[in-house]
């Protein structure tokens, strides 16, 4: 009987020294997102392991526009976020008063889908008196690719770290751009596009199409000159444009065309989008091998392939990527899919690293419409 108090007794002191142990070592963090057109929240324990990840998507408000009208997406974001907030906490099962820190991607953007979620993120900081982390929505996509479940065992979570030095990848709507990653706060760029990022080329390729994108022609990209790592879109949307419609009689809003998309047949513009998404990822793998032949020529080791960003959602680019890894013997850190496209797991689980290495904001935290790389 006292036998098994005493059992009891200690099995509770334990189970209580562990939860202990694990409170110590835990950081919770509120992630906040309102760079574009989806209004987002998560919580992210420990950097990589996420508890909750709620996106409302405004796709249906910018539809009949093809393409994010600014000043209703910011009004969608005044609308959307606190239950956004309120549906991550609920899912996440935890309080505020449990929160370590309020994180917020606080550039690149639409400045007035910013300032929604800055605000918003200030005013949850001072009010709950917690700590508050402004952070980079492009080096953020970075870290999607670490992004776990919340139950990931630790060789899932260890499969899933970048292993540095390793070569970035960003493609999204609003960049392509290419980093020398040495460690998670040293990463120049070494290659960027010169004029439209590469999911701005999907999009209008598709608005070209008349399709629901992905769209493309049968035509090769532009690679620059022969030592460049910067990319070019424009003039392989430029080319499906003339494929789809013909050449064009007069210039700039006064030109009119051959033909309309509506002319083509469903299998034209079926190879047609599948020309285009090809020549697109030729164009970025194109890139990523002159990037490792860069690096390795100036003695540099690259242990890992890091991608991140809504393009990497692509199938295509998904396949193409695994195997230039394969084939240079890299680790592949690539998103999962609800982590590629915009969303606040990736602002909170960057977040962690600033505040475990001490960085902090304060209410004077800006809002800043270009990227800081
Ligand atoms: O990262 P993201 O959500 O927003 C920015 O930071 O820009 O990327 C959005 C872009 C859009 O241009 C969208 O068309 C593109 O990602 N995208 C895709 C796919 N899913 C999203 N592009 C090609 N294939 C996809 N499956
Ligand atoms: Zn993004």
């Amino acid at each position: 009987m006292l036998g098994g108090f005493f059992f009891c007794a200690m099995s509770c002191v334990c189970r209580l020294a562990v939860s202990a142990l694990s409170f110590a070592t835990m950081t919770l963090i509120l992630g906040l997102e309102t760079s574009c057109d989806e209004t987002a929240a998560a919580v992210v324990r420990d950097g990589h392991r996420v508890l909750s990840n709620v996106v409302a998507t405004q796709h249906e408000l910018h539809e009949e526009y093809r393409g994010v009208v600014p000043e209703i997406a910011s009004r969608a974001h005044i609308e959307r976020l606190m239950p956004v907030v309120e549906a991550a906490m609920k899912e996440a099962g935890v309080t505020f008063a449990q929160l370590d820190a309020i994180a917020v991607g606080n550039r690149p953007g639409l400045i007035g889908s910013l300032l929604v979620g800055v605000s918003a993120a200030k005013a949850l900081a001072w009010a709950l008196d917690k700590p508050l982390l402004g952070i980079d929505h492009v080096r953020a996509h970075l870290h999607a690719a670490m992004l776990t479940d919340a139950l990931a065992d630790n060789a899932t979570l260890d499969a899933a770290r970048v292993l540095y030095p390793a070569l970035g990848l960003v493609v999204s709507g609003g960049h392509t751009s290419l980093y020398h990653l040495r460690s998670t706060t040293d990463m120049p760029v070494i290659g960027r596009t010169i004029d439209d990022a590469i999911g701005e080329a999907y999009d209008k390729a598709a608005v070209i199409l008349d399709l629901p994108y992905p769209g493309g022609p049968n035509l090769d990209v532009s690679l620059l000159d022969k030592d460049s790592l910067d990319f070019s879109f424009s003039g392989l949307k430029t080319a499906l444009l003339y494929r789809v419609r013909g050449q064009p009689t007069g210039r700039g809003k006064d030109a009119t065309f051959e033909r309309s998309a509506n002319d083509l047949t469903s299998d034209q513009r079926a190879d047609l989008a599948a020309a285009f998404q090809l020549a697109a990822v030729k164009a970025v793998t194109a890139k990523l091998n002159r990037a490792m032949s860069q690096l390795t020529e100036r003695g540099e080791q690259i242990h890992s392939l890091v991608i991140g960003g809504g393009v990497s959602a692509n199938s295509a680019l998904r396949v193409a990527v695994r195997d230039f890894a394969d084939a240079h013997k890299l680790r592949l850190c690539l998103p999962a899919m609800a982590y590629c496209v915009d969303n606040a797991a990736m602002i909170a689980g960057l977040a962690c690293e600033d505040f475990t290495a001490g960085r902090r904001d304060d209410l004077h935290l800006p809002t800043i419409a270009t990227t800081s790389m």
